[in-house]
């Protein structure tokens, strides 16, 4: 076990934002693990678990251990003729598990193709895109108490999964850490291709016999035409959720943008983040979309993306999330949350 002191996160978080551990740690597997949340330096200071670093924005200095998590394994734990129920460990990249599955030919995560993140990381904020849900082929997680190192097994029913939010997000927030997820994938996909243009990316790829790698080929051609490759400018993938307002709300908003976009849910009504943020701006403009100030700003392709294009601060883009969310709730009196974790 190596603990070392004053790292800059710079490398691990997509933001590229420079922020400092006071310490830091590499953890390759579940014993690794285990000793360094039992060694003394853990028990006195906090815990800070980074996967991917695709969901966090760094405002300060990090004041603890940042646990940086690459524990690796893929293990097949049963199968049948429908169904496969695949381990994977919680340091492995997801995307790179996304086309494990569709060389594979196991499909139900063909539509999260190119989140970034890790599989750890992917219960906690429940990742979903192009109509499914980590959610949806989830079966168990297991995980660490990080005081006690007590070893737990969490079912479906006990991750208390929502939009964009899970247990380990809101009652046991930074209580355990995640060290293996368990999906249950099928042997006879059902090809989910309703949502947005995935249907119509098919299309101009020419693919008339649908598979779960065109539609994986589709979601990744439309996720790089519209999102910023983090490797190239700095971002955490959507910094808002998209709210969900009530139906009186809507229809009294509707009477004044009859163009806005909604989908009705069964908790009311969803509005585009995006759409809201691109229809409200800064002073002397009437959007936020391709805004920029020295080196942070709103994605020119997708408003709901704040981005750092180079030596941005984490308050910077805290900052400019403040402005926006202040902008939206004047223009639409709608309160936006982030979808990101500030640190
Ligand atoms: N829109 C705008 N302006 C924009 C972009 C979008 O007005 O700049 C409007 C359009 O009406 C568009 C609608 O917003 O039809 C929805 O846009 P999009 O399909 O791009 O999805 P989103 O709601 O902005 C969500 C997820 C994404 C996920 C996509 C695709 C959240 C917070 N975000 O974004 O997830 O990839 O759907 O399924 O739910 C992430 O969580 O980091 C993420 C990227």
């Amino acid at each position: 076990m190596k603990i070392e002191e004053q790292i800059s996160l710079q490398p691990y978080n997509t933001f590229h934002i420079d922020a400092t551990a006071e310490y830091f740690t590499v953890v390759q597997n579940e014993q690794e693990l285990a000793e360094v949340l039992k060694s003394s330096l853990a028990q006195e200071h906090s815990i800070y678990m980074i996967g991917g670093g695709s969901n966090i924005l760094l405002t300060q200095p990090v004041d603890g251990l940042v646990v940086l998590n690459k524990m690796k394994g893929v293990t097949i734990i049963q199968e049948d003729d429908e169904f496969i129920d695949v381990k994977f460990a919680g340091g492995e990249n997801w995307h790179e598990c996304v086309l494990w599955c569709v060389d594979h030919n196991f499909g139900g995560i063909e539509n999260l193709s190119l989140i970034p993140g890790t599989i750890g990381a992917a219960p906690i904020q429940n990742i979903g895109a192009y109509g499914v849900e980590l959610k949806d082929v989830f079966y168990e997680a297991e995980a660490i108490h990080i005081q006690t190192h007590e070893r737990r097994i969490f079912k479906h029913a006990e991750c208390d999964f929502g939009y964009r939010s899970s247990i380990f997000k809101t009652t046991l927030k930074g209580q355990y850490i995640i060290t293996s997820v368990t999906l249950r994938l099928s042997k006879n996909p059902v090809f989910n291709t309703s949502y947005g243009n995935i249907q119509q990316e098919l299309d101009v790829m020419g693919i008339t016999t649908c598979s779960i790698k065109a539609i994986s080929d589709a979601v990744i051609r439309i996720r790089q035409s519209k999102l910023p490759d983090p490797n190239v400018i700095g971002n955490a993938g959507s910094f808002f959720k998209n709210p969900v307002i009530d139906i009186d709300a809507f229809n009294a908003l509707l009477m004044q943008f009859p163009d806005m976009p909604s989908y009705k849910n069964e908790h009311g009504v969803k509005i585009p983040a995006a759409w809201l943020i691109e229809h409200c701006g800064p002073e002397n403009s009437s959007s936020w979309k391709g805004f920029r100030e020295q080196d942070f700003g709103v994605h020119s392709k997708q408003a709901l993306c704040l981005v750092n294009y180079s030596d941005a601060s984490g308050l910077d883009i805290f900052n400019l999330s403040e402005r926006i969310i202040t902008s939206v709730q004047h223009a639409f009196n709608i309160t936006l949350e982030r979808e990101v974790n500030i640190w």
